[in-house]
């Protein structure tokens, strides 16, 4: 697939007014995008579970203009209040995806979001976010084109949302997910996420993911800034051939559901993620005293126990704990016991691999 075959090729006749909605989940990457180049093109190829918990609900209502426009028109509604601070994001993600979605300067939309997770919990809401506004303006698209397949649905989905936020691609099917063309999975594209396409293990169905909120406040570096000092990183090339190797080797592991293996790669991962921060120029840390704490306490406890829990971080101080569903009373209270204190206001999600968005009844 190349960007051309996401143009709609003929003239459809969309409904004059209508509402869609869909529930989408953030997910949390086991090899990290870190680095990208124009047009969100990942430096790397990634992997993501599919979160459940963590979600966005978007509805959009949409209603023909007399005339079409020059410019977008559209209100964005967060939690059924408007929410100006998010209308640039979506003019520019409007602008990137028209080619693709011609309708957009023919409509007026309503958006109206809400998020799962607490309100400037330190989650980020962008690929959950970015991936339900895509479902619901492509939705708009199929109901003017039936005919169209649940796989180019997905993939068109996933496209979408892309151009949004880059992980958000992987915000659309389920369980695992594959973004990024590397030679192990023949594939893999950069341009949209895939099923992962190999053997899984059930020790990997049904994983938990615990986040421990350590700081709930805003990034004191963006995403889009972090990505953006991997261009002329002095380790930029070793870690991005790093990535397609652990790609290499998350095969196997998935396959026979290797524990220990996993766990290797997908710490390294997290800390080379900030590794990779704490190296650029200017470096920056996004882990706080409390991350490190808890993560030492993760390590002690394995040992000590041989319990499979491990962590990995995003790009922030949170801690995600992942452990299987066969140990999760004795990851529960070992959280409970020792690693809520250190989070904010002790505060934290219980998540867990999910099966990908979801269409929602669209209330008239
Ligand atoms: O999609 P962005 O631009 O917010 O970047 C996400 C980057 C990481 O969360 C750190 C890694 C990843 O692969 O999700």
């Amino acid at each position: 697939m190349t960007e051309k075959d996401f143009i709609p090729k003929k003239d459809l006749v969309y409904p004059p007014s209508g509402k869609v909605a869909w529930k989408a989940p953030s997910n949390i990457a086991l090899v990290k995008y870190w680095g990208k180049y124009p047009a969100q093109i990942p430096a790397n190829p990634s992997i993501s579970f599919t979160l459940d918990a963590s979600a966005t609900r978007t509805t959009v209502t949409y209603e023909k203009r007399e005339q079409p426009g020059k410019d977008f028109s559209f209100e964005f509604l967060f939690e059924g209040k408007p929410k100006e601070d998010f209308i640039p994001k979506i003019e520019i993600f409007f602008e990137r995806i028209i080619p693709y979605l011609p309708f957009l300067k023919e409509f007026h939309f309503t958006i109206d979001s809400a998020n799962s997770f607490p309100h400037s919990s330190g989650i980020a809401s962008s690929a959950s976010g970015m991936a339900a506004l895509s479902l619901c303006l492509l939705e708009i698209e199929k109901q003017a084109n039936p005919e169209m397949e649940d796989l180019y649905f997905q993939q068109k989905a996933s496209f979408l949302a892309r151009l949004g936020s880059g992980s958000a691609c992987r915000s659309i099917a389920g369980n695992l997910i594959q973004w990024g063309e590397t030679p192990s999975i023949s594939q893999s594209s950069n341009l949209y996420g895939i099923l992962y396409p190999f053997d899984v293990h059930q020790n990997f169905t049904n994983y938990h993911d615990t986040i421990l909120l350590v700081h709930k406040g805003k990034k004191a570096v963006s995403s889009t800034v972090g990505h953006g000092l991997m261009t002329g990183h002095p380790f930029a090339a070793p870690r991005f051939q790093q990535a397609h190797e652990n790609l290499e080797r998350l095969q196997p592991i998935f396959a026979t559901g290797d524990l220990e293996s996993f766990i290797n790669v997908v710490e390294s991962e997290a800390l080379t993620l900030h590794a990779m921060m704490m190296t650029s120029q200017p470096y920056f840390i996004l882990m706080a005293a409390n991350t490190l704490e808890i993560i030492q306490r993760i390590w002690q406890f394995r040992k000590s126990t041989r319990v499979p829990i491990s962590f990995t971080l995003d790009a922030g101080a949170n801690v995600h704990v992942l452990y299987p569903e066969a140990d999760k009373e004795r990851c529960i209270q070992f959280i409970q016991d020792e690693l809520v204190a250190y989070c904010e206001n002790g505060h934290y999600i219980c998540d867990r691999n999910g099966r990908g968005a979801q269409p929602m009844v669209a209330s008239k």
